[in-house]
């Protein structure tokens, strides 16, 4: 059957006919290479007839691209395809934040990079500065304007300027690719809006409350109590238009293909704009189907790998990160399984570690997260962890009945102590959250808050109180940086920053308090942050220390899983790294007292002299046989290096 190549590539070669010969060769061989992957993911969502058209339209786009593409990035290409691995290694350190609340606009950005190399950042995911619409723009996940920077921000040269100087210094820049909604004031949804109705066909627009009710039967909602529903009414339209999130954020039909074509557009536009990775946000949503949660939809795998396949053939240094928040089994399809398999994403977020380190941190009990992280089936090894203890979001309890029940907890009971401790309401909690999106219906109570008002460093009144929250602080950082995938820092967190105490000031933000945990980056506590006598240098120093000694551990490369030990002390998570270049047992006090870890378990794992590469020293056992962790202690245990093994 012809499935197209030949006139793809006759078609290509004429876009491409001024290139060298073997510039040329080199885009035939990854059109050729890729062809199948493209087809497969379209014949799954669009059947045979479309197929065809769709993937030499694609391929047209991929050749213009390719064409366009600025010298240093196809540099870049071949670079990352002779290390296809980059994003597993252990250098690896990300930090994420809104340009402005960081540095003002994306030329500060520029002037801090020396700042974040301090802290070993090798990865920068800045949040949403494509146009968005004015006012409340969801943080800028309500886009307007795809190919323009918001002008407080910038411009486009900026981003170009700003993506080309992080290159130059080992900075891969990450930027979210919001592909489930655009903003009721994108040029698709206003041309709907005046009647189009090739863009009415971009959006699922109803004209009666019959199908929006049967959806609605299954549907959960995101935002309950500032969006409920998931369809708004608009009088333009005359119809019920699809939105998921905000009554302003609607979502596009994905089962049309000409908005296939348009999010191929703007991938490339993106890469070429020297961005290293997209973040697929919201990516569970793209595909609706009745009867179902309308998340996890198996073609959304499918546009997803047409998507990689096109990045793959025109820009090959861009990966793909799934921002999927959603239970280990759907998680994992995110990072390919079956016939998607090394198709899709290299990246997605590990939020049930991130839920689990509050929840040990909560309990001082490391034996509900021992069994749910032990039970997670394990990631394919090309794909890494996205590791993270806060982000811009909030933290919705993702406990899982069945792992409560296993360790005699009950789950809602869990959830709900959780959000207790977490928002300060416990009596003995130092947490000092807020409450985000109180649902009635089934009680959840997701939790807004920085790191530091989280660990107690916002209600901390004694020396020995704050010594206890940079403990909670840095043990929690340990876990994620020998975690083994890459651990991402969000903004401010390296200085200890608190609530933003003023967060509901600013325009449009009042409604949603998950602005407590954006504040604007603190440049005068910045400069204390090589002091060790503040909160903040104790704090920085800290990370930049975990950065550094993780960068030089073969042992944490992604494409090893970590496994989670059995359960020895309550207070002890125990996390075990079997990589040809040696062993890496983690052990992490999750208490504020000391706590043993038998030295004999140490050593039959495969370690006689277990070396910490945290603290740089062998760990000895005491007279009990024991080796004994002090409060909040993280270590990551190794052989010694070669100088310490006479
Ligand atoms: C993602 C973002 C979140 C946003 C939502 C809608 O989940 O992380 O901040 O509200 O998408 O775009």
């Amino acid at each position: 059957m012809d499935d197209g190549l030949s006139a793809a590539q006759t078609q290509c070669a004429t876009v491409l006919s001024g290139l060298s010969d073997d510039r040329r060769e080199l885009f035939e061989l990854r059109l050729e290479h890729w062809w199948p992957d493209l087809g497969d993911g379209l014949n799954a969502v669009y059947g045979t007839q479309t197929t065809r058209d769709v993937a030499l339209q694609l391929a047209q786009r991929a050749a213009t691209a390719y064409l366009e593409r600025d010298p240093d990035l196809h540099r870049l290409d071949l670079v990352r395809s002779l290390e296809p691995n980059w994003l597993q290694q252990p250098r690896m350190v990300g930090y994420a934040a809104y340009a402005d609340r960081f540095a003002g606009d994306l030329a500060g950005v520029e002037r801090r990079i020396e700042y974040l190399k301090e802290l070993g950042v090798s990865y920068l995911h800045l949040m949403p500065l494509l146009r968005p619409r004015e006012g409340d723009s969801d943080g800028g996940f309500a886009v307007a304007d795809y190919r323009n920077i918001r002008p407080d921000l910038g411009t486009l040269d900026d981003l170009r300027s700003l993506s080309q100087s992080l290159r130059d210094n080992g900075i891969s820049l990450v930027l979210d690719l919001v592909l489930n909604h655009v903003a009721r004031e994108h040029a698709w949804a206003q041309a709907a809006r005046a009647g189009s109705e090739r863009h009415r066909g971009y959006f699922h627009v109803f004209p009666d409350r019959t199908k929006p009710d049967a959806y609605e039967r299954t549907l959960p909602e995101i935002f309950p109590d500032f969006a409920p529903g998931s369809f708004t009414w608009d009088p333009a339209l005359a119809g019920w238009v699809w939105t998921t999130f905000n009554e302003w954020q609607w979502d596009v039909n994905w089962g049309n293909p000409e908005v296939l074509l348009e999010y191929a557009d703007i991938v490339l536009f993106l890469a070429n704009a020297g961005v290293e990775v997209l973040r697929l946000d919201a990516i569970a949503f793209l595909w609706k189907r009745l009867g179902t949660t309308c998340q996890n939809q198996p073609e959304v795998h499918s546009i997803t790998q047409v998507l990689r396949a096109l990045a793959r053939i025109a820009c090959p240094a861009v990966s793909f990160k799934a921002e999927a928040i959603v239970g280990p089994t759907d998680l994992l399809q995110y990072l390919g399984q079956g016939t998607h398999h090394g198709k899709v994403c290299d990246l997605a977020y590990h939020n049930s570690l991130m839920v689990q380190i509050w929840s040990m941190l909560a309990t001082r009990d490391v034996r509900l997260s021992s069994h749910a992280l032990s039970a997670l089936p394990p990631a394919p090894t090309s794909s890494t962890w996205i590791c993270y203890v806060r982000c811009h979001d909030d933290i919705g309890w993702a406990i899982d009945d069945d792992d409560a029940a296993a360790v005699g907890l009950s789950g809602p009971a869990h959830r709900h102590f959780l959000s207790d401790w977490y928002s300060g309401v416990y009596p003995t909690s130092p947490a000092r959250g807020l409450t985000f999106q109180h649902n009635l219906a089934t009680g959840d109570r997701r939790i807004s808050g920085t790191m530091a008002s989280l660990v107690g460093l916002a209600s901390a009144t004694s020396p020995h109180e704050v010594d206890l929250a940079i403990g909670r602080f840095l043990l929690a950082r340990a876990i994620i940086f020998g975690w083994g995938g890459i651990p991402v820092l969000w903004s401010g967190d390296e200085l200890a920053m608190l609530n933003d105490a003023d967060w509901a000031d600013e325009e449009g933000h009042a409604g949603d308090n998950r602005w407590a945990h954006r504040p604007r980056l603190d440049w005068d506590v910045a400069t204390r942050r090589h002091d060790p006598t503040t909160v903040a240098g104790r704090v920085f120093t800290g990370l930049a220390h975990l950065a550094r000694v993780r960068a030089g551990l073969p042992q944490l490369h992604a494409s090893v899983a970590t496994e989670v030990l059995e359960v020895d002390d309550w207070g002890v998570l125990g996390t075990l790294r079997r990589h040809p270049a040696g062993l890496l047992v983690g052990l992490y006090n999750v208490t504020d007292s000391w706590r043993p870890w038998s030295a004999a378990r140490v050593a039959e794992l495969g370690l006689d002299r277990p070396f910490d590469a945290i603290s740089d020293r062998i760990v000895e056992p005491d007279a009990d046989g024991n080796l004994w962790l002090p409060p909040y202690a993280g270590w990551w245990l190794a052989d010694p290096p070669e100088v310490d093994r006479q």
